[in-house]
């Protein structure tokens, strides 16, 4: 009967907008969340290694909105505008890399870790990659 099958297509569009809404509610940010981020807009341009960000390293420590609302960190890869200066003086990475929160940036090593050529991007799953891996 049309009735019957018009119900029963209804039923299968609410149930893939579920299913859409529930990647794209949960999955996606989960997936970003834990992986390690690596940022080269600039890094390599300009003669050093690219940064790998472990996101979840960061994560399980400060809430989201301390990044993403206080410091101004857009949730997108590459989406952010990052200098050297500007971490020097004390913003975004710089907020907490400046030898109180966390050892300061002098330490290029510990944040430019990433291997030549690696572009900006997720890397990994759920888990933390640390530096060295990518
Ligand atoms: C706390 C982490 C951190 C430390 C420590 C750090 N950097 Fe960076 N650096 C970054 C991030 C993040 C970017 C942005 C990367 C991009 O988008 O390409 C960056 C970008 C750069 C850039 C390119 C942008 C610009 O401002 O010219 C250079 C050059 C650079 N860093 C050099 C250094 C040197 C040299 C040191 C050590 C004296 C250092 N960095 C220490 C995180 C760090
Ligand atoms: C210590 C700082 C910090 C904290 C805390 C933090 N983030 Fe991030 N987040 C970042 C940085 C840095 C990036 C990379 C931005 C870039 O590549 O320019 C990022 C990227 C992202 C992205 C983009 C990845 C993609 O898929 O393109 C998402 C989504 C995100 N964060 C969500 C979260 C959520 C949700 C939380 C809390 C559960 C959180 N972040 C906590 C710093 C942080
Ligand atoms: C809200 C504070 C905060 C911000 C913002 C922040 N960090 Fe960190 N970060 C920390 C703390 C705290 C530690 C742990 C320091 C320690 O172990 O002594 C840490 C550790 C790290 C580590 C070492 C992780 C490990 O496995 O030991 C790296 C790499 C790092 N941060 C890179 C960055 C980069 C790159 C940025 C900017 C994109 C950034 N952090 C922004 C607080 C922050």
């Amino acid at each position: 009967m049309t009735i019957c099958r018009g119900f029963r297509q209804g039923a299968n569009v609410v149930a893939l907008a579920l299913l859409v809404l529930a990647i794209g509610c949960f999955a996606l940010p989960a997936w970003a969340e834990y992986a390690d981020v690596v940022l080269n807009k600039r890094a390599e341009k300009e003669g050093v290694r690219p940064v790998v960000f472990p996101h979840w390293f960061h994560r399980i420590r400060f809430r989201c909105k301390v990044c993403h609302a206080e410091l101004g960190f857009k949730m997108r890869v590459g989406a952010n505008d990052v200098l050297m200066s500007d971490i020097i003086d004390g913003k975004f990475c710089g907020a907490c890399h400046n030898n109180e929160i966390a050892w300061g940036p002098e330490r290029c090593d510990l944040c430019h870790t990433g291997k030549p050529g690696l572009p900006s991007g997720i890397y990994g799953g759920h888990e933390t990659g640390g530096p060295g891996r990518w």
